[in-house]
């Protein structure tokens, strides 16, 4: 059982980024044990070391415990979403405290549309790579959620997604066990 660190790039509650967070952590319950930190953050500024935000020190706690941490991100403008580089620059300061080096790690995310996300992950992989984390390339998951997708208790509808979606995690899982 992998603790894994879930950043989800969307704030608000009616995410589909967070419905679709939470299904994968309900499809792979006997694989991970999942924390998702409130990326509600104040935006970067050096000057609140003073007294750094709670919020803050718990996205580094939840981090820092963890084996690994997966991205589930929505597209913003053709890139990965503010919240998520928020947190990733929290994260990497103070200097010699980032809690990103030699994590292992894993990007996704959904949109309504077929090829959305791709572009957010694309982008968001060169910053994860260069904080240090050891990311798994394979496979890119682009999740088109459609309505209905995902049913009121939170699991995927299709087999053919669920099997799809299974993989990912059990690949993720022999990813953290072998890097970790
Ligand atoms: C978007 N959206 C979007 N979608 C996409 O596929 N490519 C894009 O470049 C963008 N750009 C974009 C910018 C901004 C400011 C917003 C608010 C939205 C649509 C986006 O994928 C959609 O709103 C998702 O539902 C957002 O994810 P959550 O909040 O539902 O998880």
């Amino acid at each position: 059982m992998h603790k894994v660190s879930v950043l989800v790039g969307s704030l608000r509650k009616a995410s589909i980024n967070r419905t679709y967070a939470k299904a994968l952590g309900r499809l792979g319950a006997d694989l991970f044990e999942l924390d998702y930190p409130d990326l509600d953050l104040p935006l970067y500024n050096e000057d609140l070391w003073a007294d750094p935000p709670e919020g803050v020190l718990k996205l580094k706690a939840s981090v820092e415990a963890a084996d690994a941490v997966l991205f589930v991100t929505p597209e913003y403008n053709r890139t990965f979403t503010p919240a998520i580089k928020n947190a990733i620059d929290w994260g990497s300061r103070p200097v010699g405290q980032a809690c990103w080096p030699d994590k292992p790690a894993a990007i996704t995310g959904a949109a309504g549309g077929a090829i959305g996300t791709a572009v957010a992950q694309a982008a968001l992989r060169s910053v994860v790579v260069g904080r240090g984390m050891v990311l798994m390339g394979q496979p890119e998951v682009l999740y088109q959620l459609l309505p209905d997708a995902i049913d009121a208790e939170g699991d995927f509808t299709s087999e053919k997604t669920r099997d799809f979606m299974r993989s990912f995690l059990e690949k993720f899982s022999a990813w953290i066990a072998k890097h970790g």
